[in-house]
């Protein structure tokens, strides 16, 4: 049980985890408000995940984010998981009660849509259609978010089609499987254009895209941060579309969580987006 009065103590559980931005990023809000608190990395293993997180309120740790690999096995392990959550098929914030239930939720679906509104105010779910590359876990949380936004028809492109099909399968609602082959063709009438597969960021391959036949008005994002200009955000850049970098997805989605721990909701602001940027290697 928590003694009142100490140190409220947060943290991410990754492995690795030494990469994770989440405690330079949180480290940044607890100075900012003055809060008595630590953020800090936690290097589990996925044999011992689920025997750590069963120790948290032991521990005296209040909540925790959870990163690559261990998502998935937090919906298997908390004792409560949100209904969002539960469709995203992932966890990635946990509160740890009084009690020591551990409630879990996502919030990497707000995240994304709070980037999208700040990016880009003026698109809306009615614009169009939604053209989403990839279907990992990141775009399960995106797809929903879509959807649960007002979608009408949302196009799934991933090279392995049959992972789109399960994603479409699990989630539900107007999404259209369309093979990787055929992404520039998907292109067509596209009001928003995401994308969330590892394609662009630093050291992988760069995702080879033709924009000819995107309409001029549409939005165009990457979730990748590292760079923040994509290859995919330069090109459309220059063809005069609006682009909204992934920076912002990482920063949202890290909102709920703090404001469940020490109880402030934070501020993404310019001056945070440059203190977290500098602590991506280049
Ligand atoms: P995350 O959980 O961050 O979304 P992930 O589950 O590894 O990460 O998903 C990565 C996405 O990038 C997938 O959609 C993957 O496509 P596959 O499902 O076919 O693996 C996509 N991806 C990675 N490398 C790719 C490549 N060389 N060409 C096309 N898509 C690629």
């Amino acid at each position: 049980m928590r003694e009142k009065g100490k140190t409220i103590q947060a943290g991410v559980i990754g492995w690795p985890v030494e990469h994770s931005l989440s405690p330079r990023l949180h480290g940044y809000w607890l100075k900012k408000h003055g809060i008595d608190g630590t953020y800090v990395p936690m290097a589990v293993t996925p044999d011992g995940f689920e025997n750590f997180l069963a120790n948290l309120c032991d521990q005296g740790i209040t909540g925790v984010n959870i990163t690559v690999p261990h998502k998935e096995a937090a919906l298997k392990a908390v004792t409560v998981v949100d209904e969002k959550a539960r469709r995203i098929g992932s966890v990635n914030t946990i509160r740890v009660e009084e009690t020591g239930e551990l409630h879990g939720s996502n919030t990497d679906g707000f995240g994304f849509m709070e980037n999208l509104k700040e990016g880009a105010p003026e698109w809306t779910p009615d614009l169009g259609p939604v053209t989403v590359l990839g279907a990992g876990g990141a775009a399960r949380a995106i797809v929903v978010a879509l959807m649960d936004a007002g979608v009408q028809e949302l196009r799934l492109v991933n090279r392995t089609k049959e992972r789109a099909r399960k994603l479409a399968g699990d989630t539900g609602g107007p999404i259209v499987v369309t093979d990787w082959d055929k992404r520039n063709e998907a292109l067509g009438d596209t009001a928003l254009l995401v994308n969330t597969t590892t394609l662009g960021m630093t050291g992988k391959e760069t995702l080879n895209l033709d924009l000819s036949s995107l309409p001029p008005m549409a939005v165009v994002t990457d979730i990748v941060y590292a760079p923040l200009i994509t290859p995919l955000l330069k090109q459309a850049k220059e063809l005069g579309h609006l682009v909204v970098d992934g920076l912002g997805m990482l920063l949202h989605q890290a909102r709920p969580g703090f404001r469940h721990w020490f109880g402030v909701d934070p501020k993404v602001t310019d001056d945070l987006r440059t203190h977290v940027l500098e602590g991506i290697p280049k």
